[in-house]
C-alpha cells in the first residue's frame, strides 16, 4: 500500500482488527446495520508519516449528527480562548484581518474572535455542531475544507491572514487538496497553524486509543515538515501543548517568508534521536499496547469477580478503540456516563455499552469508574469529587493501568 501523503511505501505495524466508527453512538434499532472497517496503522518509509492503512469515507464520520462538542470541557474552553487571543495578537496586524478555522465544531475558538469583531469564517461539515457555533455569533460554512472550498472562500471573502485548525487536519487523508487550498486562500505572509495529537507522546505514553477512524494521521515534526515542503511551504514553528494527552501546534508559512525558529530543528533532532518511527520502537509500542490491554481486562475482571461494580466515564471516540480491541463489553463495564445529550440513551459503537447522563452517576454509585476521558482527568476528577469522597475509585490506563 502507498502513503496517502507522498505515495511512498507504507509498512503496517499494528492491526487492531475489525472496528466500528468511533463516534457512531447507536439507537437499539441501528445496531443491525452497524458499519465496520479494519483499523490498522502503518508508517511511510519515505516521508515517515504514520497513518491508517484503510480509509473510512468521510461522509460516514462527519455527518449532520456528528456528536462531538469541543465546549464540553472547561479545560479545552480555556485553551481555545487563549489560542484565539494569541492568534489575534500575533497574526492579525493588518487593516482588516481575516481568520479561517478548519473544523470549527461548536465555535469554541472562533467565539472569542467573533466577540473581538475580527472577520472570520469557520468551515466544518457537521451541521448540528456548526449550528451551535452560529448560535454563538460565529460565521460558518457547512462544508469540508478542500481545494474547491478554499477557492470559494477566497472569492467571497478575500485571502486569509491565518488559517487555523485543531484536531482536524489529522482527520483529513487528502492533504494535497488541503495544502493546495491553503496555498489558494492564504495571503503571501499568512500562516497556517494546526495542532494535533503528537506521535512522540502516543509512543512514549502508549496512548494507543488516539488511533481510530477519524485520526487518519499521527503527525510528527518530521512528517509535517516533509509534507509542507512538497507544497512550497516550510514548517516555521512548533509548540508542545499539554492538551488531549500531548499535542504539537505546527506553524506553516510559504517557503522563504518566515525564518524557522530553532525549536523546529530541535524537535526533529529529538525525533531522530528517539527513532520514533524505527521498526524496533514501533514493535515495542505494539507489545506495550497488548500488555496494557491485558492488564486492564484482568483488573476489571478481578474486580467484577470480587463483587465490585464497574462503570466508565466519558463516551470518547478514543474509547471505541479500547473497548473493541480489548473486548470490554457490558459483562465488564455496565454503563458509560457522559455529559453529551446526543450520546445519552444510545449505546457505544461495537460493544454496545449504554450511555447515561452524569445525573445518573450519583444515583447508580459504581465502586469503580474507568476513565475513558483520561485526557481531561484533572478536570473530571475535580468535578466528580463526591464520587471519591464516597469511596469510589478511578481506573486509568495511560501510560499504564493504575487505580487512583
Ligand atoms: N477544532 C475542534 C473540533 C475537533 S473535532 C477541537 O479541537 O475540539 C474535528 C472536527 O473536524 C469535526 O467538527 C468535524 O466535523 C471536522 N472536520 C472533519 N473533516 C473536515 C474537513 N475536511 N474540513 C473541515 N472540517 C472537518
Ligand atoms: P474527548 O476526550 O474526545 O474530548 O471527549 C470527552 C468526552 O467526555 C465527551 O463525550 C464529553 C465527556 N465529558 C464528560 O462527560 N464530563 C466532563 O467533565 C468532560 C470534561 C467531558
Ligand atoms: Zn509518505
Amino acid at each position: 500500500m502507498s502513503c496517502r501523503a507522498c505515495s511512498g511505501p507504507v509498512e503496517e505495524f499494528f492491526d487492531f482488527g475489525r472496528h466500528p466508527l468511533s463516534d457512531a453512538f447507536l439507537l437499539p434499532e441501528e445496531i443491525a446495520d452497524e458499519f465496520f472497517y479494519r483499523l490498522a496503522v502503518g508508517v511511510c518509509k519515505s516521508c515517515t508519516m504514520v497513518q491508517l492503512t484503510e480509509e473510512v469515507p468521510r461522509d460516514r464520520m462527519f455527518r449532520e449528527d456528528y456528536p462531538y462538542q469541543s465546549s464540553m470541557s472547561s479545560g479545552m474552553r480555556d485553551h481555545f480562548t487563549r489560542t484565539a487571543h494569541q492568534l489575534m495578537e500575533e497574526r492579525c496586524h493588518g487593516a482588516d484581518p481575516f481568520v479561517v478555522e478548519i473544523g470549527c465544531n461548536d465555535g469554541v475558538m472562533l467565539k472569542t474572535v467573533a466577540e473581538s469583531g475580527i472577520r472570520h469564517l469557520g468551515v466544518d461539515p457537521s451541521r448540528d455542531v456548526v449550528e451551535l457555533a452560529a448560535d454563538k455569533g460565529v460565521q460558518v460554512l457547512v462544508d469540508f475544507f478542500q481545494r474547491s472550498t478554499a477557492a470559494q472562500i477566497k472569492e467571497e471573502h478575500g485571502p486569509a491572514d491565518v488559517i487555523y485548525a485543531a484536531n482536524t487536519i489529522c482527520h483529513i487523508p487528502y492533504l494535497d487538496s488541503v495544502f493546495e487550498g491553503v496555498d489558494t486562500l492564504l495571503t503571501p505572509d499568512g500562516v497556517f497553524v494546526f495542532e494535533d495529537p503528537y506521535l512522540g507522546d502516543v509512543v512514549e505514553r502508549t496512548s494507543f486509543d488516539q488511533i481510530y477512524d477519524e485520526h487518519f494521521y499521527l503527525f510528527s515534526a518530521s512528517s509535517v515538515r516533509a509534507t509542507a515542503r512538497r507544497f512550497g511551504f516550510e514548517l516555521v514553528d512548533v509548540e508542545r501543548l499539554p492538551v488531549h494527552g500531548g499535542e504539537v501546534r505546527y506553524t506553516i508559512a510559504r517557503a522563504g517568508h518566515h525564518e524557522p525558529t530553532p525549536g523546529v530543528a530541535h524537535m526533529i533532532a529529538e525525533e531522530n534521536r528517539r527513532q520514533i518511527v524505527d521498526a524496533a520502537i514501533l514493535e515495542q509500542f505494539a507489545m506495550q499496547v497488548k500488555r496494557n490491554c491485558e492488564d486492564l481486562v484482568s483488573l476489571i475482571r478481578r474486580l467484577r469477580e470480587s463483587g465490585h461494580s464497574v462503570a466508565a466515564y466519558g463516551a470518547t471516540a478514543k474509547s471505541a478503540t479500547v473497548t473493541n480491541y480489548c473486548g470490554i463489553g457490558t459483562d465488564l463495564v455496565s454503563h458509560i456516563f457522559d455529559s453529551t445529550s446526543a450520546k445519552q440513551g444510545r449505546v457505544s459503537p461495537g460493544m454496545h455499552i449504554p450511555i447515561r447522563s452524569l445525573e445518573d452517576l450519583s444515583s447508580s454509585r459504581p465502586d469503580y469508574l474507568l476513565l475513558f476521558a483520561w485526557n481531561h482527568a484533572e478536570e473530571i476528577i475535580a468535578r466528580e469529587a463526591h464520587f471519591r469522597e464516597k469511596g469510589g475509585k478511578w481506573i486509568l490506563y495511560v501510560p499504564e493501568v493504575h487505580v487512583v
